[in-house]
């Protein structure tokens, strides 16, 4: 056959792709194949023509991306317990810990983790919708909203498709999308950092499966226009909007009961922040039945192991915690900000936990500000961490009211430019 055919692994290697890539794009009868000996091989005629259709290379190969996030460092200083700053704001953990009667129920009752969980957290599921007033059916539990936004990715998209992403929002938004094949497409923010509005009508084209939303965002604490965002859900019936709501029990309005009114809309919430189960990972998805369907038959079983299913039962028993941490939030937020103003930061309005601070008032960059921070025993998450905000903003995590103080004087001490 000499060299007229290509095989999908030299595909790969010229387009810069994962393997799977090119042997989805042939399954899914974008990029022309004949099957030869068992082996795929393409022809160069039609890779050119694949190529010209603009159907590749519109996104960064999954190593490089993934590796971009491993190395920003995030993993290393803010994830890692014992590299965490004595005064360290950089994580949106629930200050005021978890509910007494999680900690309670975890010390009395001799959880048997010899045993196997239930494989589709029947119970945890029907807890939850009768809380939130669903039926089972519209709701599906997960390892954290991470693992739902992934398995929403990987449900309602197929390889090559656009996931339309704010540009300035949670990473693995980002990088999910990649890792499931898609191509993100960023909407931009304005200077306020709402939503682009304007600018998302434009990113939705027929290769658009999903809009992804965060209400409140990370890290800029905004919530989501109600209106504007219903609207687009409205008009645009054939895309999946996944909203992510993880944060929302910081602060902010749900669009949890407009999922009765649009099959297209899917509410994510996690078990991580509000009720302070970061380490549990668990979480849940809710709206149309026929999309959890679609959902739960792309799951792999046993996602949330016997812990998870248990504790997170019980934090469900005492949803006046979140009514306190929602208070305790609020208030340690104005304290930070009228901190912040008297010291000639600004910073972006939060409806959340977390306040988007811009250092260019006082400091050449973020960096060299994080830097400063560090020697004096702090830390926050620099702003480069995250996709558009250029080197001069900084996240802040509202925490307990001795860190958010011991953090303020801390900045009183900082050296002027
Ligand atoms: C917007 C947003 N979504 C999801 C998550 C992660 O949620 P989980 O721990 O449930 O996976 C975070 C964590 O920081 C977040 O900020």
């Amino acid at each position: 056959m000499g060299k007229k055919f290509y095989t999908p692994q030299e595909v790969a290697k010229r387009l810069d792709v994962a393997y799977m890539t090119v042997y989805r794009w042939i399954q899914s009868g974008k990029l022309r194949a004949y099957q030869l000996e068992k082996q795929y091989r393409i022809d160069p005629k039609d890779l050119k023509n694949f190529i010209e259709k603009g159907e590749t290379i519109k996104r960064p190969a999954i190593s490089s991306s993934l590796s971009k996030f491993i190395a920003s460092g995030m993993f290393d200083y803010a994830y890692t317990a014992s590299h965490r700053f004595s005064t360290d704001l950089t994580l949106g953990i629930n200050p005021l810990g978890c509910s007494n009667k999680v900690s309670a129920f975890y010390k009395r009752k001799n959880i048997q983790f010899t045993d196997m969980p239930d494989p589709i957290s029947k119970n945890l599921r029907e807890k939850i919708a009768k809380v939130y007033g669903f039926e089972k059916k519209e709701v599906l539990t997960g390892d954290g909203a991470t693992e739902l936004i992934h398995l929403s990715y990987s449900t309602f998209m197929n390889p090559c498709d656009d996931v339309v992403i704010p540009e300035t929002t949670f990473p693995p938004l980002e990088y999910m999308a990649i890792l499931t094949q898609g191509n993100p497409q960023f909407i931009p923010s304005t200077s306020s950092f709402d939503l682009d509005y304007d600018k998302i009508e434009s990113l939705i084209t027929k290769n658009c499966k999903i809009v992804v939303l965060c209400n409140p965002n990370n890290p800029t604490g905004r919530q989501l226009n109600q209106e504007k965002t219903e609207k687009l859900v409205k008009e645009l019936p054939d895309v999946v909007f996944l909203i992510d709501e993880a944060l929302i029990d910081f602060g902010g309005i749900s669009f949890l009961p407009l999922t009765k009114k649009y099959a297209n809309l899917l509410v994510i919430r996690s078990f991580t922040k509000g009720f302070g189960l970061a380490g549990l990972r668990a979480g849940f998805i809710v709206g149309h039945k026929d999309l959890i369907y679609a959902l739960s038959r792309r799951q792999i079983p046993f996602t949330i192991d016997i812990f998870a299913q248990e504790l997170a039962k019980v934090a469900l028993d005492d949803l006046e915690f979140l009514d306190k941490t929602k208070k305790y939030i609020a208030k340690e937020r104005k304290y930070i900000e009228k901190e912040l103003t008297k010291l000639h930061y600004s910073f972006a309005h939060s409806d959340a936990n977390y306040l988007l601070v811009d250092i260019s008032n006082k400091f050449a960059s973020s960096k060299e500000f994080v830097k400063k921070l560090n020697e004096k025993g702090a830390n926050v998450v620099d702003g480069t961490n995250f996709r558009g905000l250029g080197n001069t903003y900084i996240r802040v995590a509202v925490k307990h009211h001795e860190t958010n103080k011991a953090f303020i004087n801390i900045l009183k001490t900082l050296d002027k430019k």
